[in-house]
């Protein structure tokens, strides 16, 4: 017997986009996205000014969604929300929004993990993907690499320590006076830079654990603009500024998630996230990828940054396993933290 389609609509409103989308199975209808520009002057998201962002417009992005989709209310199935991690205002005003529509329209509200939808957001790029693969999540608040048996086995096998890389890219624009976000800008004036022209820090490169540490370098950025730019940074070392600091973050991110890739005997990894937009990270993932026959899932790059779509795929697929009655009861809520952290798997001693 085929499995059941729906068609979801999915929310998601856990940062600074407010994402509306709509899919079926592994299909999507429509995707919709309003990128919140008013952070740009505070070099960072205000919490309170994303969640009122999001007020403001979530309905026109939803009936945007539905209406290229070339739906009515009456089609949709489901509702699905990012109900975790994130801002928890700014998830509040999604989880709200998305059970007032699920009481009117009497369909059943799937909770979704944000962080689960970046891990399968590779199925919205290539829908047969087969498990187990390796998952490197890289975005403005998370660093991790995960070992994916399936829908409902997810291993953490090593995360950040500190900042996330998408933090490392904002920290050193903010340092260089260039703005918010920082990793296209960096993305964008790197491509025409030395890598190695100034020396910084890969923590961790050699250590035994797939953890990250992206600290410590927004302090030796400030170092060593101290030591040669004391009077400020003149515009034409910008380049070779950004491709060092790029070429940092990126050498632990690509040496880790291979090691890891080897030692599982992974067949595919998807690279998901704000981050795995960054041209330098695609091209240098694909060449190492390629030289030990791993394929590389890569979604495009409005599947890499938050979205709707991937949290509607992600809600289909638990309402495909335990059907729409275990989705009535609208319980739950907002949480800024993971509610179920994933299992931390010890890495074997062949590592
Ligand atoms: O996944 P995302 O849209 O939101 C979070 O969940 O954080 O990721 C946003 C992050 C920001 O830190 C931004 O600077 C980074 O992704 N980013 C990039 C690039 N595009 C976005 N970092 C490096 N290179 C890029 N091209
Ligand atoms: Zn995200």
């Amino acid at each position: 017997m085929n499995d059941p389609l729906y068609t979801v609509l999915a929310l998601e409103t856990s940062c600074d986009e407010t994402a509306a989308a709509i899919v079926r199975g592994r299909e999507v209808l429509s995707t919709i996205l309003h990128s919140q520009t008013l952070h740009r002057p505070y070099g960072g998201v205000v919490p309170e000014l994303a969640s009122r962002a999001h007020l403001q417009h979530i309905v026109a992005i939803t009936r945007r969604a539905i209406e290229e989709a070339r739906l009515t209310l009456k089609d949709i199935d489901a509702v699905a929300v990012t109900t975790h991690p994130g801002l928890i205002g700014s998830l509040l005003v999604g989880v709200n929004f998305a059970k007032g529509l699920a009481v009117r329209l009497r369909r059943p509200l799937v909770p979704v993990n944000h962080l689960e939808g970046h891990i399968f957001s590779g199925f919205l790029e290539d829908p047969a993907i087969s498990f187990p693969f390796l998952a490197l999540v890289v975005s403005g608040g998370h660093t991790a690499l995960f070992w994916v048996e399936d829908f409902e086995r997810i291993q953490l096998i090593g995360s950040t320590r500190d900042d996330a890389a998408g933090e490392a890219f904002d920290k050193t624009a903010s340092l260089l006076g260039l703005g918010y976000p920082g990793g296209p800008v960096i993305d964008r004036l790197a491509a025409s830079g030395n890598p190695r022209a100034f020396e910084l820090p890969r923590p961790l490169l050699h250590d035994r654990s797939f953890d990250f540490s992206f600290s410590g370098l927004k302090t030796a950025l400030q170092g060593l603009l101290r030591r040669y730019f004391p009077t400020g940074v003149p515009a034409e070392a910008l380049p070779d500024l950004c491709a060092s600091a790029q070429a940092a973050i990126v050498d632990v991110l690509v040496h880790k998630t291979i090691r890891a890739a080897r030692l599982y005997r992974a067949r595919t990894l998807v690279v998901a996230g704000g981050v795995s937009a960054n041209s330098e990270l695609r091209r240098r993932m694909q060449q190492e990828a390629d030289r030990i026959g791993l394929r590389l899932v890569l979604p495009r790059l409005s599947y890499c940054l938050d979205n709707a779509a991937m949290i509607g795929l992600v809600g289909h697929e638990k309402l495909r396993r335990l059907g729409p009655a275990a989705f009535r009861r609208l319980t739950f809520t907002a949480s800024p933290t993971p509610l179920r952290a994933p299992q931390k798997r010890e890495v074997p001693q062949s590592a």
